[in-house]
């Protein structure tokens, strides 16, 4: 949808004219290698999508911050000086998350009317949840700034964490940093090698050449409240604390190294499952490190053979796939000119991401979406993504 057209809808939403409305926009993701790692202090390799939430929003000094969206009927209203109460909000809760805990870190929360509008797949895996949070978080600091007159630039990072905590405290997600880092810090062109135990960060730059990265939704819905996402993160948990009795200062699973795995795997030998989950954990980091360093030689293929081995790892040891995206996955590697294929994001449905070269696109689109659509019983969707930044306002 044009800025043109969403402005037209927030005037007939909220009234008045064009003059005072801004325009925020932050993206969606997907993780090219690095999952359920996060959480657990590892390594992760994600990039912002061109796919993003985009919110036009204006200040008026209200008590209220009136939230809409162009593709939903709901229209929601929060009390700023009310906003722990909307928890249960089916939807408007994470807008309400990120202001609630904005509001504790002492920014100045305004009255405002917001209207979203978004192109990333609702529940498909691609972060369109951390895209709302990050940005609502930076529509807000920027009013909030405005309304102190401090001219500081706004934190990135520190929005990142909001939205991760929004998602923690106040959805009951018990989510990594991931996919608000990527949609905080995302760069055009570039993937993130990030460091989830401490933060630290660098860009890597995506030279695919003649090749694109094709993301497959599943189509099949899924939530990460309902799903077992946070009883793997209790899983690992459990394991760290097993390697702690011989690595006592050990503080992330993640950190844990092959080596100190297979070392001590006898320790987790009581409990198969927890084992298994920590060797996921352990090897993917490794392979994290592998593709930064084959990607920075410009090895590509290398990356492509680390992605298969993430994949069955998530699926044999990490248990998070499912039927969907395992025909996905092997529907792609069956065709020539795929370099690599695997699941991306949480799992338990959601897209696979591909690295494909450019001559073979319109074949994996057809012959995997019609294998997928014979197998499943319906269509998966297909897009052919772009690398973008992270979030910004948009100056018109
Ligand atoms: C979801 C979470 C992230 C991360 C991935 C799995 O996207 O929000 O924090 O844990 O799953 O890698």
């Amino acid at each position: 949808m044009q800025l043109e057209k969403i402005t037209k809808r927030f005037i007939e939403l909220y009234g008045g004219n064009s003059k005072d409305i801004r325009f925020f926009s932050a993206p969606g993701r997907v993780n090219l290698i690095g999952e359920h790692t996060d959480y657990n202090g590892g390594y992760v390799f994600p990039a912002a999508l061109t796919m993003h939430t985009l919110i036009a929003a204006r200040k008026t000094g209200g008590n209220t911050i009136n939230i809409a969206a162009t593709d939903l009927p709901d229209r929601v209203c929060l009390d700023i000086n009310n906003l722990d109460s909307y928890r249960q909000l089916k939807w408007g809760n994470y807008q309400a998350g990120v202001a609630y805990i904005m509001q504790q870190e002492g920014f100045e929360i305004t009255g405002c009317d917001m209207l979203y509008h978004g192109d990333i797949p609702y529940g498909a895996g691609l972060s369109s949840s951390a895209s709302i949070e990050v940005a609502t978080a930076f529509a807000l600091a920027t009013f909030s700034r405005e309304a102190k007159e401090d001219n500081s630039l706004i934190e990135l990072v520190e929005l990142a964490e909001i939205g991760q905590r929004a998602e923690n405290e106040y959805a009951g997600v018990n989510c990594g940093i991931m996919d608000q880092f990527s949609s905080a810090l995302g760069k055009k062109d570039n993937a993130i090698f990030l460091d989830c135990k401490d933060l630290s960060y660098s860009y890597v730059p995506l030279r695919l050449k003649d090749k694109k990265i094709i993301i497959a939704n599943t189509n099949k819905k899924r939530s990460l409240q309902t799903s077992k996402y946070n009883e793997r993160k209790a899983e690992c948990d459990a394991a760290l604390g097993q390697f702690k009795m011989v690595l006592p200062e050990k503080e992330f699973l993640g950190t844990v190294t092959v080596e100190e795995y297979l070392q001590y795997k006898k320790l987790l030998i009581i409990d198969e499952t927890i084992r298994k989950r920590a060797k996921h954990v352990i090897f993917e980091c490794d392979r994290v490190l592998k593709s930064v360093n084959a990607l920075e030689k410009g090895d590509i293929n290398t990356f492509g053979e680390l992605m298969i081995q993430s994949h069955y790892s998530l699926r044999e040891l990490y248990e998070v796939t499912g039927v969907e995206l395992d025909t996905l996955v092997e529907e792609a590697l069956k065709i020539k000119g795929v370099i690599g294929s695997r699941m991306t994001g949480a799992g338990f449905g959601g897209c696979t991401v591909s690295i494909v070269e450019d001559g073979a696109v319109d074949r994996f689109i057809n012959t995997v979406g019609k294998a997928y659509a014979n197998k499943i019983g319906y269509d998966a969707t297909f897009y052919i993504s772009d690398i973008g930044d992270g979030v910004r306002e948009i100056y018109i």
